[in-house]
């Protein structure tokens, strides 16, 4: 198939970067959306043909190769099932499902209806963490031994990532996903298990340190051990001022690697007067500034859906860190952390 139909259910913060990253890919035809709002200015501004209100229409009128789920956490595992079972490939979005039965109810009804599920993890395209592969292969910095890793900002742009019930957690699943998703990849790449897990949050509504009107927790921090030894330190959390903080330390029996996704522009900007946009969550755009060049395609959406379109056009099936498998253990590894947190104790399994 040279051209790919899309459809995009949602229509707001993730849709748009999703019909960014589609429109720049020349085998791609963004077909239709549909979203509870906001269609009309979705459609507008990424010349979108048809708009539905209930995305059961639009897999059922539509003819479609792919479809990208960009709604709030506790509703992917409906629709990624009505995707499927409409034998459509699907791209979901992180954090894969609320809980691990749905995750894994997902993959088994994907597998029966032979439709592809892909998990959004982006780092794993970021053009930084491909650069930062082809060193470690070339054998840069030796064996790892440790990596610390951390998605931070300083609150949530969406309402249903605020409620427990809708997000399935707070900010270590919504943020801190990325980060263990990445290690997943990294380290454990299918083979190497996470056997230990241990994590700590605030807990939510007045327990939390700023954000006492989510029901998810505003700071979390975990760590986990793989079977081959390897030790990992994860961060997701709201309290963060200044911008989107994605970070990465990789450290090695020769040598380090250390990373920044979001801060390290080669741009340098002063305007007392400000900008209207620099970086993701940064509020004060005024004074010395870091623009981004390209954030879409920095963080890695970009590449990520293209290689989505790729699978899809080519029938190929995604590799580990952004299959349905992958997806499934980084929500088993977070809630191993919130089963630590909750009762103070080491969390033993086999998670990959
Ligand atoms: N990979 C990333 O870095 C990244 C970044 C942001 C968001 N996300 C993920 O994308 C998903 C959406 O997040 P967002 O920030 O765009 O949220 P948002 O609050 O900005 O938008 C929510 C969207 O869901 C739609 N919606 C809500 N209920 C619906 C329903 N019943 N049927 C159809 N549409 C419905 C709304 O119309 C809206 O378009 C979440 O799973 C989030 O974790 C991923």
């Amino acid at each position: 198939m040279d051209t790919v139909r899309i459809g995009i259910v949602g229509s707001k913060f993730a849709a748009d970067f999703h019909c960014d990253s589609y429109s720049r890919n020349p085998h791609v035809r963004l077909a239709a959306v549909a979203a509870i709002d906001n269609l009309e200015p979705i459609s507008r501004k990424w010349n979108i043909p048809a708009t539905y209100q209930d995305y059961r229409q639009m897999f059922a009128r539509e003819d479609l190769d792919l479809v990208s789920i960009c709604i709030p956490n506790f509703l992917h595992h409906d629709a990624v099932i009505a995707a499927s079972e409409a034998g459509i490939d699907v791209v979901c979005e992180k954090p894969l499902a609320t809980t691990v039965a749905d995750a894994r109810e997902m993959i088994e009804v994907c597998r029966k209806n032979r439709t592809r599920l892909f998990y959004a993890e982006d780092w794993c395209f970021s053009p930084t963490m491909r650069r930062i592969d082809a060193l470690i292969k070339e054998g840069a910095i030796g064996e790892i031994l440790y990596i610390k890793a951390k998605e931070v900002h300083s609150g949530t742009h969406s309402p249903f990532a605020r409620d427990k019930r809708t997000c399935g957690g707070g900010s270590l699943l919504h943020l801190g996903v990325h980060p263990v998703g990445y290690l997943l990849y990294l380290v454990g790449k299918g083979a190497n298990p996470v056997v230990e897990v241990t994590g700590k949050i605030t807990g939510g509504l007045e327990k939390n340190f700023v954000h006492r009107e989510n029901s998810g927790e505003d700071f979390g921090m975990g760590m986990l051990r793989f079977e081959n030894g390897t030790f990992g330190f994860v961060e997701g959390n709201y309290i963060t001022l200044g911008g989107m903080d994605d970070k990465v330390e990789i450290y090695g029996t020769g040598g380090v690697i250390k990373a920044d996704l979001t801060h390290s522009s080669s741009i340098d900007l002063y305007s007392p007067e400000g900008v209207s946009y620099t970086i993701e969550k940064l509020d004060h755009n005024k004074g010395w500034l870091k623009p981004a060049v390209d954030e879409y395609y920095n963080l890695g959406y970009v590449s990520e859906l293209a290689y989505f379109v790729d699978c899809a056009r080519l029938d190929q099936d995604p590799f580990y860190g952004v299959n349905g498998e992958a997806g499934a253990a980084c929500l088993e590894i977070v809630h191993a952390m919130y089963e630590s947190s909750d009762t103070g104790r080491t969390i033993y399994g086999r998670w990959m």
